[in-house]
């Protein structure tokens, strides 16, 4: 099986280093409270929800709602405890894992940016195509387990 899978990411080009496939999870492992993990998978669910909003309206050329979308994911518009998960996470979350997270947040304001100036949806691709090779090699590099169930907290910080 995974012979197979690697001989169908070489027919199709598909090379890339950070797909693993059946083998062992050698992911570096962080270890958070369990707030602060379902605090990281909503952000990251977010991530997929706005980039499935964003795909949409740009196959309609609707670049203020390309805009508005990516905005609305932008460092900016974080909420006061959103902004104070991130600065305990600031201290937990390994160097490597947060040099790979900031140009997320960026590329939303760079997609806000391209779409409000009178950038071209190849643009908007472009950017977003790039941008998530942070994607990748974030979840190729890193996972995350709970340390205790403090499930009492509010659960839902973000969004
Ligand atoms: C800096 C690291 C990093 C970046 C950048 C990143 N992720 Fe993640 N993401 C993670 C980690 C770590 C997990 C948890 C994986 C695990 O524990 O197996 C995760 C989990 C997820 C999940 C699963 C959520 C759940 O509820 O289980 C989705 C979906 C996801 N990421 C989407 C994205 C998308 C889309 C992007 C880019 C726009 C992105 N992520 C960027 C680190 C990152």
């Amino acid at each position: 099986m995974k012979n197979i899978v690697a001989i169908v990411l070489i027919t199709f080009g598909v090379l890339s280093v950070s797909v693993v496939v059946g083998g062992a999870d050698n992911r570096i492992k962080i270890n958070l409270a369990a707030s602060e993990k379902d605090f990281i998978l909503e952000e990251m669910r977010h991530y997929v929800s706005t980039i499935q909003q964003i795909l949409v309206v740009l196959s309609e050329d609707d670049m203020q709602a390309v805009a508005k979308i990516a905005k609305s994911n932008s460092l900016e518009n974080l909420s006061i405890s959103e902004k104070k998960m991130k600065k305990v996470l600031a201290k937990k979350l390994p160097k490597g894992f947060q040099r790979l997270e900031k140009p997320i947040h960026k590329m939303f304001g760079n997609l806000a940016k391209i779409a409000s100036s009178g950038g071209s949806a190849k643009q908007i691709q472009k950017t977003l195509g790039n941008s998530m090779q942070n994607c990748v090699a974030c979840h190729a590099t890193y996972s995350i387990t709970a340390l205790n169930s403090d499930k009492l907290k509010p659960k839902s910080l973000l969004w």
